[in-house]
This record gives C-alpha cells, structure tokens and sequence, in this order.
C-alpha cells in the first residue's frame, strides 16, 4: 500500500470511528442525556405518554437493516397495517432516517435538500399527540396532545397505523419566489419520503405516503404557519405481524 493508500484508509477509518459509536447508534448533537434508562428495543413511551411535552429520543441506530439493494427489492407501499405499537427505538430510527442529522459538524440530513435549506419539518403523530421533530437536538417536543392521526390522511388506514408522519415545508427558510419554493419543497419532501420507504423495507414495515390529504387544516392542526403541509405517511407493521 503505498503512502497516499495509507493516508486515505487512516482518514476513513478515524472519521467512521468519530461518526459511528460501537453500539451502532450516533450521537445527536446537543443531545446529552439521551434515554440512558429506556430499553431501546421494546418500549413506546412516546406513544403512550399522557403527561410529558418533550422526549429526547433514544440515539438513532446507524448500523443495522438490510443491504440497500435488498431494501429496494422489497421497497413497496402496504395499506394494512396492524395496531401493534412501534418502541421509542424504531421511532427514532424512522425520524433520523428520513430527515436526521448525519454529519455533525455541519449539521447536513439524511435526505438532500435544495441549496440546503433544509425547509422540511416533520410533525409524528401518534396516540398521545402530535410533535415535532428537532432533528439537530434528537428530541420531540408537543404540539398538541391527544390522538390526532386520524386527521393525518383521509385513508382509512390512518386509523389504525400507530404512527403517521406529516411533512410540512417552511417557506421562510427558502429564498427563492413562491413557484421556486413550491417546486424545491415538493421535490425535497420526496425524498423524506423514500428514506423513510427504504427504512420501512429494510425493517419489515408497512408504510403508504399520502397525498390525499387536508392540506390546509393539518397546516393548521399543526401549526405551520409559513409554509405548507406536502405529504404525509403512516408506518406501522403489516397486519399478521403481531
Ligand atoms: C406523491 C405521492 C402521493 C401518493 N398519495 C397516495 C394517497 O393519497 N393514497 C394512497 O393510498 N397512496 C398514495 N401514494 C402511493 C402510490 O399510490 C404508490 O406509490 C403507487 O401505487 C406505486 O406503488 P408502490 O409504492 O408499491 O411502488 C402516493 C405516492 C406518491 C409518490
């Protein structure tokens, strides 16, 4: 190996040991007290809580799944989905996937975004309430309590999926003019949406994105004030799972 070879591999090496903890999960920035306590695997404190306003989320696995072309041989969209809930892990692991913090120095996301403005929030409605997602923190905090998924979509299947996420672009964060803002956001969303399709796969997960949704009372509900609601996307397992 010659000199240069050398160099390259100790780069790789010492930034993938900075960036990936031996556990598999990565640090969030900010986030310092992250669920010590919580068994990561099995609980849905989140889906269950009727008295906490904020969690910091449990550290999103970064190892793990399936090889990318197995995920995308089984990526499809399921409409069933059983009422079984999803632990506080795996909520983690869908929010980082689809839009979270991957490189903690600049703050850069999983999914792209144009002239990254990162413009796309991402509000997770569950049982318990509808939050936001502050990726940079790894943490959620309540919008509105109570169980609101049904709103998320006018599927039936809203019903029953414990968790529907809903994607909102914030107009402020982009200078462009309104028909810009409208074309990058609606390209962007798209590919929250597909991470979170590929987690799904990979996890043996139902999921459906939605477009066929009340755009403006989810604005709303949620309150979006300077933007608009894009998509949504229940996840949940497929019925028999349980
Ligand atoms: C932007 C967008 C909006 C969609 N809206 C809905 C919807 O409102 N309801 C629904 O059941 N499926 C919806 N879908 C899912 C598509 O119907 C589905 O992706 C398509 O039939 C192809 O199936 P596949 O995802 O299994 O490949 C939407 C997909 C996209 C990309």
């Amino acid at each position: 190996m010659n000199k240069y070879r050398m160099l390259c591999a100790a780069m790789f090496i010492t930034v993938g040991a900075s960036l990936f903890s031996c556990t598999g999960t990565q640090e969030p920035v900010g986030n310092t007290s992250a669920s010590a306590s919580v068994d990561k695997r099995q609980v849905s404190y989140i889906l269950e809580s009727t008295t906490k306003d904020s969690f910091d989320l449990p550290y999103p696995a970064v190892v793990g799944g399936m090889p990318l072309q197995e995920a995308l041989a089984a990526r499809a969209t399921g409409r069933e989905f059983s009422n079984k809930p999803l632990s506080d892990q795996q909520i983690s692991d869908i929010l980082w996937s689809a839009n979270g913090v991957n490189r903690k120095e600049s703050l850069m996301r999983t999914a792209p975004s144009a002239r990254n403005f990162q413009e796309i929030d991402i509000y997770l409605f569950v049982k318990s309430g509808i939050y936001k997602y502050d990726a940079v923190r790894n943490y959620l905090f309540l919008v509105k309590a109570g169980d609101h998924r049904r709103e998320a979509g006018n599927a039936a299947f809203f019903k029953t999926a414990p968790v529907a996420l809903v994607y909102a672009a914030d107009f402020e964060r982009m200078e462009y003019d309104q028909a810009a803002k409208d074309f990058y956001s609606a390209t962007d969303v798209g590919f929250v949406s597909q991470n979170v399709y590929l987690y799904c796969a990979s996890n043996k997960l139902s999921t459906c994105v939605c477009g066929y949704i009340d755009r403006e009372s989810l604005r709303l509900r949620v309150g979006a004030l300077n933007g608009k609601v894009l998509l949504t996307q229940a996840i949940g397992y497929p019925v028999g799972a349980e």
